[in-house]
């Protein structure tokens, strides 16, 4: 079996922070979701690995994620020139995938559980298709499934506006090298791109065997400020354990499971887990509560903060308390010293700043 993972697309829900970057590489616990989504599939034994990638973030995916060779996967990048669609992802990948059953990982999509059962059921029942499926609150901003009592699959459709269920696909799928002429049979969908939901639509409508299952674990479709704090939260709260690597000042008070990355400095402040801090982050006579990640080479000074994702080369001086907020790399956010006090900022489009 290969792995197909896309990483393509525009990313214009997490505007600006993907102004500058692939949303698949926004980091969460201070790792890029990414790789997050690699590490799934490795740990299920997969060896090839295709990467779809666009022109425009296409080098710096391939700059962070590597050929594979340092985990023993041959990972093939694939250029995709325009986002048309996850089923078009297939279609540009055909070479790669040959006749071979895939998975299909959507590279901004988080699960709180490993893909071995699923990848098992789907060898075991000899289908066409598996899907994952979780019950979500905004049903008509996903690919909603329509379910009978006994587990089958009835009809699928793209962020429907009168939903049939509130069962949402997540964006791992399995496919034999059925879904091929399932594409072929499918027209782009009112928002122009060629939908996969509308491919294994085909396959259910001619009774071929499509497997789904439901996601007990958490997971998060990443595309929104408050879905990659939650995602930031989630991971923290399940998976990061205390390593204190980075230099402690005698004056400070490092609590629960506070992650310290090595060339990292704190000085006279307050950790309270879980927290991750990365490399060369300064830290000094502050409070960092939990669920935030600080980023590498950040710098904190005098400031509180708490359930906040703060992202590398970013800057926090004097900030009384800042909390729920997702800072981008570079950005600074301080206190000005002088009497009136004015606002003063330079604020990158489609920014929201709460005063
Ligand atoms: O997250 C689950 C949802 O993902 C499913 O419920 C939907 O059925 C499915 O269509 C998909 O919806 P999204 O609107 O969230 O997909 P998005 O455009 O965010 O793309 C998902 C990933 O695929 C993302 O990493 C970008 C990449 N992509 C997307 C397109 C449209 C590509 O690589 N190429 C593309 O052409």
């Amino acid at each position: 079996m290969k792995a197909l993972v896309l990483s393509g697309g525009k990313g214009t829900r997490l505007r600006p922070i993907t102004h500058t970057g692939a949303k698949q590489l926004v980091p969460v616990a201070n790792r890029p979701i990414l790789s997050y989504v690699i590490d799934n599939i490795i740990n299920v034994g997969i060896k090839e690995i295709g990467i779809i990638i666009s022109p425009e973030t296409g080098e710096e995916i391939k700059t962070a994620i590597g050929d594979g060779s340092s985990s023993g996967v041959n990972i093939t990048y694939i250029t995709q020139s325009e986002p048309k669609g996850l089923a078009h992802t297939v279609v540009v990948a055909r070479e790669f995938l040959d006749d071979e059953p895939f998975v299909m990982y959507l590279g901004d999509n988080l699960l709180g559980c490993g893909i071995d059962g699923f990848i098992d059921r789907f060898t075991e029942t000899d289908s066409d298709a598996a899907i994952l499926l979780k019950p979500v609150d905004n049903p008509s901003s996903f690919g909603i499934a329509e379910v009978s009592k006994d587990g089958r699959i009835l009809s699928l459709e793209e962020k429907p506006k009168k939903p049939k269920s509130n069962l949402a696909l997540v964006g791992v799928y399995i496919f034999s090298p059925e879904i091929h002429r399932a594409i072929d049979a499918i027209k782009p969908s009112p928002r122009g791109e060629l939908e996969i939901t509308d491919a294994i639509q085909v396959l259910v409508s001619e009774g071929r065997p499509v497997q789904s299952h439901m996601v007990e674990t958490w997971w998060l479709d990443t595309g929104k400020k408050d879905d990659l704090l939650e995602a930031n939260t989630t991971v923290l709260d399940d998976w990061i354990k205390r390593d204190l690597s980075g230099e402690i000042d005698e004056a400070s008070q490092i609590t629960g499971r506070v992650n310290i990355a090595k060339g990292a400095v704190i000085v006279n402040s307050v950790l309270r887990g879980p927290i991750v801090v990365g490399r060369d982050a300064v830290i000094k006579d502050s409070f960092i509560g939990p669920f935030t990640s600080v980023g590498p080479a950040t710098k904190v000074n005098k400031s509180v903060i708490e359930h906040c994702v703060i992202l590398e080369g970013a800057e926090i001086d004097h900030v009384k308390r800042m909390e729920d907020s997702l800072i981008g790399r570079g950005a600074k956010v301080k206190k000005c010293h002088d009497k009136h006090e004015a606002l003063r900022l330079l604020i990158g489009d489609d920014s929201v700043v709460e005063i």
